[in-house]
């Protein structure tokens, strides 16, 4: 990559998430420069030094502990800090505690240069995102959360494994609350064009159980806390799919979360929808066709996550 042509990635919060992020994203070449910030300055310094010991396996990074005004120039803030899931908690139980430091945060590291992202993933990450919106005032389609991305991701996995074909193939979002409100698109979901109970049938696999697998995607993070206290890797490529369509502008489709403008009559809210994702963001939303439990179901999602963040001391 040329000297001037500086592409730089900051990462607030270099806990389970925050260090699986920029591992992922220091493999994937994508950047030139990768700060990492944390109120645990050891902590972060640990993680840039681990990271960059790998420095002659990759393509040449600038890896550091930084402050919070290193991360202004950056063309992405991601911003992992806060708690996470205990086991037994959902994420909306998280709200007051990561609302507290995403306040906390943003009184250092405003203002980021002119088209620097900020990407939200700590949970309640559509809540958080919006919270981010109204207390940054960038334009909406610069302050996005990684949303229901993973779940789009998990969904793919277990089709995949049911129909016996390789996840890349597979077309199906989560759309709605990172959370427990998620809705999967089985009206939408597709495999080479085939829905995928034809497909069960053409493959020769018994037909699947959507019930079932809905209730897998939603409670996969469970799954995973149950068994070793958090999830990070998987998240981890999430982020770094959604840097790499931001950074390459690539106008992929992926589910990131973002402020809701009168799609299906939805307001006022953060909430993950399939969206155009390039070099300015969030760029458009698709209001795709949606079956009509599917768009009750929506609506709920988008009910739950008002009533809590109204909740919150927002500006
Ligand atoms: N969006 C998603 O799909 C998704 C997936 C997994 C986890 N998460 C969320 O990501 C968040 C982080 O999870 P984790 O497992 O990495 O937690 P963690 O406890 O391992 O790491 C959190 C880090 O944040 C740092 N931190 C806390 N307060 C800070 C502050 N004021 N300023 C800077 N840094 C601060 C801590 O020192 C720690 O290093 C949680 O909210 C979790 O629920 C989101």
């Amino acid at each position: 990559m040329p000297v001037n042509d500086k592409r730089k990635i900051a990462v607030v919060g270099v806990g389970a998430v925050g260090s699986a992020t920029a591992y992922a994203v220091m493999m994937s070449g994508l950047v030139s420069e990768l700060v990492l910030v944390d109120i645990n300055r050891e902590r972060a310094e640990g993680e840039a030094m681990d990271l960059a010991h790998g420095a002659s396996f990759i393509k040449p990074i600038r890896i550091y502990a930084g402050e919070y005004e290193d991360c202004r120039d950056a063309d992405i803030v991601v911003f992992c800090a806060g708690v996470n899931q205990k086991p037994g908690e959902t994420r909306l139980d998280l709200v007051q505690r990561n609302y507290a430091v995403l306040k906390d945060v943003l009184v250092r590291l405003m203002p980021l240069e002119e088209n620097g992202v900020f990407l939200m993933v700590t949970n309640p990450v559509d809540i958080l995102t919006y919270a981010a919106l109204r207390l940054t005032n960038l334009p909406p389609n610069r302050v996005i959360g990684s949303g229901t991305v993973l779940d789009s991701s998990r969904f793919r996995y277990l089709l995949s494994q049911y129909c016996q074909v390789e996840p890349r193939n597979i077309h199906a979002y989560v759309v709605g609350e990172h959370g427990d409100t998620e809705v999967p698109l089985w009206s939408l979901a597709n495999i080479a064009g085939m829905p995928v109970q034809e497909f069960c049938c053409w493959r020769g696999v018994p037909c699947l159980n959507p019930d079932e697998i809905t209730r897998r995607v939603r409670e996969a993070a469970y799954e995973v806390i149950a068994r070793k206290g958090a999830t990070c890797y998987a998240i981890g490529l999430a982020v770094k799919r959604i840097c790499e369509s931001i950074l390459r502008d690539e106008n992929s489709i992926l589910t990131v979360s973002g402020l809701v403008d009168g799609e299906y009559g939805i307001t006022g809210v953060c909430l993950s929808l399939p969206s155009i994702v390039n070099r300015t963001g969030r760029a458009r939303v698709l209001a795709v066709p949606l079956a009509p439990q599917e768009e009750e179901a929506l609506h709920h999602s988008a009910r739950t996550l008002k009533s809590i963040t109204s909740q919150l001391d927002l500006p």
